[in-house]
């Protein structure tokens, strides 16, 4: 990878094959304004390229993951305005990141904060985390997935309760309700999304991009089509060394050596 630009509204860490862009405006519960979004996507597309980054974590503080678009940066803004920012195709361009993203959430996910954590692969919460759209108490809707992604993960109900009232949900039920993967005390959340990210980054990358792949196909496509586009990929992936080596290595009883070829 090239040398590290320098970020100001977020921090990126390598270890290992796990990148990790940790949200950083804690005065301002790391609400997403402009500025922190482009340097977080800037940060995403330099580690799906960089080979030696093999799973993501998107994380913020103790407090706060973030408590949504900066309401300060948009209060004055006209529609003209706002279309011509666009500022939330950013959440879109998340989405096309080939690699699995975790994001690590402890504290407030609000609006864009949760759309955000939602256009993740994964969500590893600590167990005080708080997910909602309170957009509107603001008078407006959430604008970057809230109403399809929300819905689609908690169900129609307990989404449109979540969008009309505002009211967020706590972990135990964004568990319960399939909304996250883990809940782990406060303390242990960053830890449990790492482990979680060196057991899918131990497995075969052109694999997992595939997996992932196919995984988000589920929700745009009808069965018919997302089965045919699975098969297409599975059939593929007979092309890669990794292949190979994966099922040598189960015959031969030992584990496999993956190259990402
Ligand atoms: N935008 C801009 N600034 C924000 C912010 C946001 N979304 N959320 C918090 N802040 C700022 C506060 O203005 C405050 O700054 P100052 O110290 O300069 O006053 C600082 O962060 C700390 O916040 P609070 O003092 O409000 O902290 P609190 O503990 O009393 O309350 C909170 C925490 C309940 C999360 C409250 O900050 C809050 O309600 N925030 C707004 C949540 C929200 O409405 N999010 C949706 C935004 S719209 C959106 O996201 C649209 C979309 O779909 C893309």
């Amino acid at each position: 990878m090239s040398a590290e630009p320098r970020y100001e509204n977020i921090l990126t860490t390598v270890e290992g094959p796990v990148g990790t862009i940790t949200l950083h405006r804690p005065k301002a519960l790391n609400a997403l304004n402009a500025a922190l979004m482009a340097e977080t996507l800037d940060a995403l597309t330099r580690f799906d390229r960089d080979e030696a980054v093999r799973c993501i974590i998107l994380t913020g503080n103790e407090r706060a993951f973030a408590a949504g678009a900066d309401i300060k940066e948009m209060a004055g803004a006209g529609p003209v305005e706002m279309l011509a920012r666009d500022n939330l195709t950013a959440f879109d361009a998340v989405r096309k990141v080939s690699k699995p993203i975790i994001a690590a959430v402890s504290g407030y996910a609000l609006g864009g904060g949760c759309e955000l954590a939602m256009a993740c692969d994964m969500i590893v919460a600590a167990e005080t985390a708080r997910f909602g759209q309170p957009e509107i108490n603001l008078g407006v809707i959430p604008g970057a997935g809230g109403t399809q992604r929300l819905t689609r993960a908690v169900g129609k109900a307990r989404a449109m309760e979540m969008v009309l009232t505002g009211e967020p949900m706590g972990a135990a039920e964004a568990l319960a309700r399939g909304l996250v993967n883990r809940v782990v005390p406060a303390e242990l959340y960053l830890e449990e999304a790492r482990k979680l990210a060196l057991q899918i980054a131990a497995q075969a990358p052109v694999a997992v991009r595939l997996a992932k792949d196919a995984v988000l196909k589920a929700q745009d496509l009808s069965i018919e089509e997302g089965l045919d586009y699975e098969r297409r990929l599975f059939y593929l992936l007979f092309a890669t060394e990794d292949q190979k080596e994966g099922m040598a290595a189960f015959i031969d009883k030992r584990t496999p050596n993956w190259t990402g070829r």
